[in-house]
């Protein structure tokens, strides 16, 4: 029996930003939501608790309108060339979705339409007459994206009409400054046009109680969700002037011959975690699974973004939880934490390969493993600050640090006992202190990296990770097994099943952040190479056990040629 057919198993959600269709990933994506949300998901599976992980790509709204336009294609044609690539890109690093999907499918249109229905049927949607620019040379509305202008927060002059990038602060077209259109260039006239809109201030009370009540949330996360609920929320426009996207439900219908409308691609993108854990149950052949994760108030969720998209996962996304609950029954599991990151930022930023501006993760996977990838994103994960890379960091991570300490001490401690017992764990003799202390340090590491995971304080989780192995190699530093080999084989025989016991350990520490390596040790050390279920404590390797042969975990990396420092 695993550990997840028991009762003590958790069901853990792990919802990942919908990544926008129309460009490829970059390094400080990658550091920014999905690896933070692989190294959570895989530290709960590994533990024995039931994860769904679910993302897809976010296919609708002016973002891949806007890239159709300057390549003269349909939307739907720019959608369909890069889902594919975001599949593989998981797949390469290791980003382990149980469901990746798109906005695209009949059943998130369903979905969007079932909450749609509600929030109307409670009273929290309706109608309202405001005014959009137009543009009256290209003779249609500018939602959005087809609005550029000076921002009216902090007065960056090329904000666009959702968002400003400079001030992160989420923007109303016809709120900027100097406004353009993205069609013409001409300057927009507004113009009176209808929509629905969300009624957010009628939700603002239980909204605010919501919000007060949580626990253990990153201070930045919850000051701003706090701050922006307290100064009042206002009705927001839910559908757009635009042809691309999800209809209205047919009976709700306000399209007019002048304008076809569509909701609004915020408003239902975030539908996607739930679609999506319908969708994964419907491919599971159990239509009813999902709700082990949205009905049952012991189910956890964890909604994995950066930090532009707090707003939307943590205020509206529950706001339209909370106003869509029906007949009395309690509303679907709100968020149980928005462990948002702040930004990566990429070394003076200059437009050259080697600051990374401009390569994708795909490029980089060409050059580098992905668990190096991974170990080297993972150490600098954006929690608290924007955080800056360059490339010749990640060199200086993955060579002295996953290399000289993890890499190294695996393969040492694995040939060492194959020169001296034949690749077999030998019979320790009685354990001294210094071999008892290994090994409740590296315990100890364990238990305080899940605490840490637990709070999605990764970074320090890996530094637990990183600090284990370096006192292991302090341990062989001290117990020199390769001198002793000569002179005390009962002794040798000691350290070396010390030192691979603690290698399981250090191994567990190491899975949820470079899983390809873990898989490959676990193998080594004659244990399944899937650890899912297995429970996170080290697991002993018994004497007697044929070690495999080791290969170099890791290489070493240099910085590819064209990409060398001048
Ligand atoms: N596509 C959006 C972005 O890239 C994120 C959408 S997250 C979702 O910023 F939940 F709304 F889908
Ligand atoms: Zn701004």
């Amino acid at each position: 029996m695993t550990a997840s057919d028991t009762a003590a198993a958790r069901h853990v959600l792990v919802a990942v930003a919908w990544p926008y269709a129309n460009g490829l990933s970059h390094l400080g994506h990658i550091a920014g939501c999905y690896l933070p949300a692989d190294i959570f998901a895989r530290f709960h599976r590994i533990s024995g608790n039931r994860v769904l992980m679910v993302s897809g790509t976010d296919a609708h709204g002016t973002p891949i309108t806007v890239k159709a336009d300057q390549e003269g294609v349909e939307p739907a044609e720019i959608v369909n060339r890069y889902n594919p690539r975001f599949h593989e890109q998981w797949e390469r690093l290791g980003i382990s979705f149980d469901l990746f999907t798109t906005t695209m499918t009949d059943n998130h249109r369903e979905v969007t339409w079932e909450l749609f229905r509600a929030l109307h049927a409670n009273g929290y949607i309706d109608t309202r007459t405001t005014e959009q620019f137009y543009d009256p040379e290209a003779q249609r509305f500018l939602p959005d994206r087809y609005v550029e202008g000076t921002c009216p927060n902090c007065g960056s002059p090329d904000a666009r009409g959702d968002q400003c990038e400079t001030c992160g602060k989420t923007l109303d077209p016809i709120d900027l400054i100097e406004p353009r259109s993205k069609f013409t260039g001409a300057t927009p006239e507004p113009r009176e046009t209808e929509h629905y809109f969300i009624l957010l201030p009628r939700l603002q009370d239980d909204l605010l109680a919501w919000l007060e009540q949580r626990e253990g949330w990153r201070g930045h996360v919850i000051n701003w969700a706090l701050g922006f609920v307290r100064e009042g929320l206002i009705d927001r426009a839910i559908t757009r002037d635009l042809a691309w996207g999800i209809p209205l439900p047919p009976e709700l219908d306000i399209s007019t011959a002048a304008s076809e409308k569509r909701i609004y691609v915020w408003f239902e993108a975030v539908i996607g975690y739930l679609s999506a854990s319908r969708e994964w149950a419907q491919e599971q052949g159990d239509p009813d699974a999902w709700k082990d994760w949205w009905l049952d108030p012991a189910a956890e969720s964890y909604y994995f973004v950066g930090k532009d998209n707090i707003p939307f996962h943590a205020v509206f996304w529950p706001s339209y939880l909370l106003g869509s609950a029906t007949n009395g029954q309690p509303p679907l599991n709100l968020p149980t934490n928005v462990p948002a990151n702040q930004y990566v930022t990429f070394k003076g930023a200059k437009a050259s390969k080697s600051r990374g501006v401009g390569k994708s993760l795909l490029d980089y996977l060409d050059d580098y493993q992905p668990d190096e990838l991974r170990y080297a994103l993972a150490t600098i994960l954006p929690e608290y600050n924007d955080t800056d890379l360059s490339e010749d960091e990640l060199v200086r991570r993955i060579n002295g640090e996953l290399v000289a300490a993890w890499g190294n001490l695996v393969n040492r401690v694995l040939a060492m006992t194959r020169k001296n017992f034949d690749g077999v764990v030998p019979e320790p003799g009685e354990l001294d202190d210094g071999d008892h202390a290994i090994l409740a340090t590296v315990d100890r590491n364990l238990a305080a990296e899940a605490a840490l995971i637990e709070q999605v304080e990764l970074r320090a989780a890996l530094k637990q990770a990183l600090d284990a192995t370096q006192e292991v190699n302090a341990y062989l530093n001290a117990t020199e097994p390769w001198k002793t080999a000569k002179t005390d084989r009962d002794r040798t025989a000691t350290t070396l099943w010390t030192a691979i016991q603690a290698i399981s350990g250090c191994n567990l520490a190491f899975a949820p952040f470079t899983p390809f390596a873990a898989a490959t040790v676990s193998g080594w050390l004659g244990h399944d190479e899937d650890l899912r279920g297995t429970g996170w404590a080290r697991r002993d390797v018994s004497s007697g056990t044929v070690l495999g042969e080791p290969t170099p975990l890791f290489r070493k990396v240099e910085l590819p040629e064209d990409d060398a420092e001048a």
